[in-house]
C-alpha cells in the first residue's frame, strides 16, 4: 500500500458540549474522506479532543472536578457524538493519551536540540481568558484593553521562546509558491495580507506550571508546561507517528522510541487539514513553521469553512441560541443533518441555520425530490413488470454520465455544495422524465409495452446511480437505495456510476420511504 490520504479535523476542546459548528466541520471532513475512498484512494481520517490548556483547567474547577475526570466524562459525550454523526474515522485522538505526551515531548526536544527553542524573561500584559500574552498593539485607541481579553493583567515571567520570526520570509514564499496550501483563496489572500503587513514574533511556547498545572511538561525544563496550541497542533503528527510512519518517526529524531510500524502506515505529511476560520493562524502559520524548523515535509492543504449562525445571531449557550445535532438527528435522521449542512453552505462563507431552510430542503429536495423518485421508480416496476429490471435502453444515459462527471470533478476540488448541486440535476431531470413520459398512462396502452420498459429502466438506473453518487454524502440513505435495489455489490465507488450497471432480469424490492413527509404527519397523531 503507498501512502495513504491523510485527513484531519480540528481538535475540540473538552471545556463543554458539542453544537452544531462542531458536527459540521467533522462531516464536511467525513465526506471528503469518503469521496477519496470512492474516488479509489487509501484513506487515514482523524479527529479527537484538544484537552489541556487553561479554558479546560477552568472548565473543570467549575465542575468541581479533578481536570483528567472531567476530560474522560466529556470525551464519552465527543465520542458518541462521532459515533452518531457516522464519521468513518480511523482514529480518535485525545490530547491526555500517553502516546500524544511522548511526540510532544519528542519535537519540543527535537527542536530545542536544533536551537530552535530559547528562554528568556517576560515582562508585559496577559489576557487570562484568552491565555494569551497581550501588547501595546493590542490596547483599544482610548488605552482600555478590548473585553474579548477579559481580566488582563500586568506578568513578569520567564518562558520558553520558539523561534517562528526567523521563518517569516521563508513561509510567506512557501505560499507563494504553494496556492493551494490554504484554501479557499480568499483565506489564502487574508494569511499573505498578515504575513505582508506584520513582523511575526517569536512564539512563547511554555507556561509556568505554577501557574498552569494542566499541560505537558517541557521535556527539557519541566517547571513548565508546554503552551496548549503548541501541544494540541502536533496531534497530526502523533497519530501517524505513534503507528510508527517512517516519514513522522523521522521528523522527531532519534531520541522518540518508535514502535515497529503498524502495516500500511504511509500517512505523514498529512494531505488535508480541515479546519474553521477562527483558527487559519495557527494551522497556516504556526504549524507550517514548526514543521519546517524540525526539517518536516509539510502538509497538503489547510481547507478553512466559515461559521454558522442561527437565525442571524451567533451560537451561544447563554442566549439559548444553539442548535443541538444530537436532538436534529432524533427528529430527522442523521442523512437529513448531512444534507442540509453540506448543501446549505459552500466551505468558505459563513452560513444561517433556519428552522425553516431546514425544513423546506427535507421536504422538497430529500423527500419530494429523492424520496419520492425512488419511490415512483420501483412502484411502478414493481406493479407493471413484477419489479423485474427491463432491458438497458439509455436515454438518460447522457444526463447521467454529466452528473456523473460534474460530480468527480467538484468532489476532487472539495466543492462539496457543488457536487449536491449536480446530483441533484439527475434527480430532477428524472423526476421530469416521469412528468413528461407519463409511465402510469403508457401502462394502459398495451401497445405502449416496450416504451414502458425504456421509461422504468430509465427510472430505476438513474436511482442506482445516484446511490453511487450520494455515497459519500448520505452513506445510509446511499445503502439503503442499494437495499431496495436489491444490488449486492457496495454504493461506495464512483467507478460504479456508470450506466447500465443495473441487468435485464434482475428483481427489485418494494420501496420503503427513505424521508417521510414531516409536513403532512402530524406530530401528535390522536
Ligand atoms: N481546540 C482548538 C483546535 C485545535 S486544532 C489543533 C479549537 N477547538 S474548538 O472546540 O473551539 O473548535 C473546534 C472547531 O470547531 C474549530 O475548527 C472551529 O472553527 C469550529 N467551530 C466552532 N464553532 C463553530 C461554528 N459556529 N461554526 C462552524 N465551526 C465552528 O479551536
Amino acid at each position: 500500500m503507498g501512502k495513504r490520504f491523510y485527513l484531519t479535523t480540528a481538535i475540540d476542546y473538552t471545556n463543554g458540549s458539542p453544537h452544531v459548528g462542531h458536527a459540521y466541520e467533522k462531516i464536511v471532513a467525513d465526506v471528503i474522506a469518503r469521496a477519496h475512498r470512492s474516488l479509489g484512494d487509501e484513506v487515514f481520517f482523524l479527529t479527537g479532543l484538544d484537552e489541556h490548556g487553561l479554558k479546560v483547567q477552568q472548565a473543570a474547577a467549575e465542575a468541581g472536578l479533578d481536570p483528567q475526570k472531567y476530560c474522560d466524562g466529556l470525551a464519552v459525550q465527543w465520542k458518541e457524538l462521532a459515533t452518531r454523526l457516522g464519521l468513518s474515522i480511523d482514529d480518535f485522538i485525545r490530547t491526555t493519551e500517553p502516546r500524544h505526551k511522548a511526540v510532544v515531548a519528542a519535537i519540543l526536544n527535537r527542536l530545542h536540540g536544533a536551537g530552535e527553542i530559547y528562554k528568556a524573561a517576560y515582562t508585559g500584559w496577559y489576557s487570562v481568558r484568552e491565555e494569551t500574552f497581550l501588547t501595546e498593539k493590542d490596547r483599544n485607541p482610548d488605552g482600555t484593553w478590548d473585553a474579548r481579553w477579559g481580566q488582563v493583567v500586568p506578568l513578569e515571567e520567564e518562558n520558553w521562546y520558539f523561534r517562528m520570526a526567523r521563518h517569516q520570509e521563508w513561509l510567506v514564499d512557501y505560499l507563494e509558491r504553494n496556492p493551494s496550501f490554504v484554501q479557499p483563496q480568499s483565506r489564502r489572500n487574508e494569511v499573505l495580507g498578515f504575513l505582508r503587513s506584520e513582523k511575526l514574533e517569536d512564539l512563547c511556547i511554555s507556561r509556568p506550571a505554577s501557574r498552569l498545572a494542566w499541560g505537558i511538561p517541557l521535556p527539557f525544563a519541566p517547571e513548565w508546561v508546554t503552551y496548549v496550541w503548541f501541544d494540541a497542533l502536533t496531534n497530526y503528527l502523533t497519530v501517524p507517528a505513534s503507528m510508527g510512519d517512517p516519514a513522522a518517526t523521522a521528523v522527531l529524531g532519534p531520541d522518540y522510541q518508535a514502535p515497529a510500524p503498524v502495516a500500511g502506515t504511509s500517512l505523514w505529511p498529512a494531505d488535508l487539514h480541515v479546519v474553521g476560520k477562527d483558527i487559519v493562524k495557527f494551522h497556516a502559520v504556526y504549524w507550517p513553521i514548526m514543521l519546517h524548523a524540525a526539517g518536516a515535509p509539510l502538509p497538503g492543504q489547510v481547507l478553512v469553512h466559515g461559521w454558522w449562525q442561527k437565525d442571524g445571531h451567533k451560537l451561544s449557550k447563554t442566549t439559548g441560541n444553539v442548535v443541538d445535532p444530537i436532538a436534529v438527528i432524533d427528529e430527522w435522521g442523521l442523512d437529513a443533518l448531512r444534507y442540509y449542512l453540506v448543501r446549505e453552505l459552500a466551505i468558505g462563507p459563513d452560513g444561517n441555520w433556519t428552522d425553516e431552510g431546514f425544513r423546506s430542503r427535507y421536504n422538497a429536495e430529500l423527500a419530494n425530490g429523492l424520496g419520492n423518485l425512488l419511490n415512483r421508480a420501483l412502484n411502478m416496476l414493481n406493479k407493471y413488470r413484477d419489479g423485474i429490471v427491463p432491458a438497458v435502453s439509455d436515454e438518460l444515459a447522457a444526463d447521467a454520465r454529466t452528473a456523473v462527471a460534474d460530480t468527480e470533478r467538484l468532489l476532487r476540488a472539495h466543492d462539496l455544495q457543488g457536487a449536491l448541486a449536480a446530483i441533484w440535476t439527475l434527480v430532477n431531470r428524472a423526476n421530469l422524465y416521469v412528468e413528461q413520459t407519463q409511465p402510469f398512462r403508457l401502462a394502459k396502452d398495451p401497445a405502449q409495452a416496450g416504451r414502458l420498459d425504456v421509461v422504468l429502466y430509465n427510472l430505476v438506473e438513474s436511482c442506482r446511480i445516484l446511490s453511487v453518487l450520494l455515497a459519500p454524502f448520505l452513506p445510509s440513505t446511499s445503502a439503503r437505495i442499494h437495499a431496495q435495489l436489491r444490488l449486492d455489490e457496495k454504493p461506495d465507488r464512483l467507478a460504479r456510476a456508470a450506466w447500465g450497471g443495473l441487468r435485464a432480469g434482475h428483481k427489485v424490492g418494494a420501496p420503503e420511504p427513505l424521508f417521510p413527509r414531516k409536513d403532512l404527519a402530524p406530530k401528535n397523531p390522536r
